[in-house]
């Protein structure tokens, strides 16, 4: 038998294997970006094939809530693959995919009562954006058909996401593909003025909202939103003021509010579900991500009564017809099933406002680097700016960190030069400790180097 190295892996993965969201030159460069084969994971870290560890600072591209290799996750699953592994959802249902959605309605007071399931985030957006269109259509509204996004947004890879998504380096290339959006402006609470506060950010941005819906009245069927934290655009956060002008915005124009929660959700933010921070609920809500704990592609759209009603009908068409093969897939609800249990069990949300303000106190000394801007916190979501005048060293700050911090065994992938952890929710007092002597180390190290 032939003993695979590390190096092994990584050729033959880099021969066959097309990575995600990578420029795949950069790992046969002169200077590559390292690419690791990862073995095992046990808990918050995950191992690399020569028994190297890296603490998964980020949860695996924000998905990982529990650890990996989560014994309680595992057991609910090993028990689910002798039951059922899949059926179809259509003419057929089970127990996982039933118990799932009346689980999450209840977790919204029952506003949000009916669960539409796929598997990806971006076809969950996919779905909420045909849904409010669709619906619309449905009560005779067919001039309804733009949609509203926010500046710096990101909603997925899709044709229809990309669409509603305002970051350039993911969008431009597709451009002519694209039904694009109206973009209105960011609420990000960095943009505060001298004197401003992030509520008077929120509520500029609100009036500018209000301009284009006032433009375009009659014509716009949604807003979609991400709820608190902008997260592909590095971290932007906002005023939950923003989110109720939002809502009552929405109510004014007749117009539906698409809450993506695929990031935020899932406690992220302190709350379970983001918008409940600023006392609202939307019209359809996007969750993916952690909602299987990080296990299985999941993703669903949560809606109201008022939207399910819309299609609710003898006439087939006026359904809604959309399908994926592994809709409602009886692992991927049984390991969601797994994850509601383990945020009842342990009082996670409780248990989570200890750890975050533990991140506080840990990274509290990055307050007064003058290298640092906008140090800013949102329940488990913790980042900082790096201030690189040198726009050649700023240009590649994020690939210097991410190459540095793997020597200092953290997976932490900084966007442009804003750093940022989501860790998962089981970081013990000494976990946070390292993990901010770590992150500093990196940080020193990438502004020395
Ligand atoms: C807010 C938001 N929406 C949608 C998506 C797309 O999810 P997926 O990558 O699972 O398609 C992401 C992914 O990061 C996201 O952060």
């Amino acid at each position: 038998m032939i003993l695979e190295t590390q190096t092994n892996w990584v050729s033959r993965s880099l021969q066959h294997v097309w990575h995600p969201c990578t420029q795949m030159q950069h790992h046969a460069a002169i200077d590559p970006v390292p690419l690791i084969p990862v073995s095992h994971g046990r808990g918050i870290w995950l191992y690399d094939m020569e028994g190297r560890r890296y603490l998964d600072a980020i949860s695996s591209w924000w998905v990982n809530l529990f650890g990996h290799a989560n014994p309680r996750i595992n057991a609910a699953l090993k028990e689910q693959l002798d039951q059922l592994e899949h059926a179809m959802l259509a003419g057929f249902t089970h127990a996982p995919v039933i118990e799932l959605s009346e689980q999450l309605a209840a977790l919204t007071s029952h506003q949000l009562g009916h669960c539409f399931y796929a598997s990806d985030g971006a076809s969950a957006v996919e779905i909420a954006l045909k849904m409010s269109f669709h619906a619309w259509r449905n009560q005779g509204q067919t001039e309804k058909q733009e949609f509203i996004c926010v500046q710096g947004s990101y909603h997925g890879e899709t044709v229809g996401a990309l669409a509603v998504t305002d970051v350039s380096l993911f969008r431009d290339a597709y451009g002519p593909m694209l039904q694009r959006a109206h973009v209105v402006s960011s609420p990000d609470a960095r943009q505060a003025q001298a004197g401003e506060s992030a509520a008077d950010v929120a509520l500029r941005a609100a009036a500018d909202l209000e301009r284009v819906l006032q433009q375009r009245s009659g014509k716009v069927a949604a807003v979609i939103i991400e709820p608190l934290v902008q997260c592909a655009t590095g971290m932007a956060m906002h005023d939950p003021v923003y989110l109720q002008r939002l809502r009552a915005l929405c109510d004014q124009y007749q117009v539906h509010l698409i809450a993506d929660e695929i990031a935020v959700g899932c406690g992220r933010t302190g709350t379970f579900f983001a918008c409940e921070s600023a006392g609202i609920w939307p019209d359809l809500l996007c969750l993916s991500k952690g909602i299987s704990g990080g296990y299985l592609p999941l993703s669903l759209v949560m809606s109201t009564d008022a939207v399910y009603q819309a299609f609710y009908d003898t006439d087939v068409r006026r359904g809604f017809l959309h399908s994926h093969s592994y809709t409602g897939n009886p692992l991927a609800c049984r390991a969601a099933l797994a994850t509601l249990q383990i945020f009842a069990d342990d009082q996670v949300l409780s248990a989570n406002r200890a750890r975050a303000q533990a991140i506080a106190t840990a990274f509290a000394p990055l307050q007064n680097d003058s290298r640092v801007a906008h140090v800013r916190q949102q329940g488990m979501i913790f980042a900082f700016d790096a201030i690189e005048p040198d726009a050649a060293r700023a240009a590649s700050f994020s690939r210097r960190f991410f190459s540095a911090a793997l020597e200092e065994e953290l997976l932490m992938r900084p966007i442009g030069r804003s750093v940022y952890l989501m860790p998962p929710y089981i970081l013990s007092d000494e976990d946070i400790a390292l993990l901010a002597q770590k992150t500093m180390n990196v940080f020193e190290k990438v502004m020395h180097e």
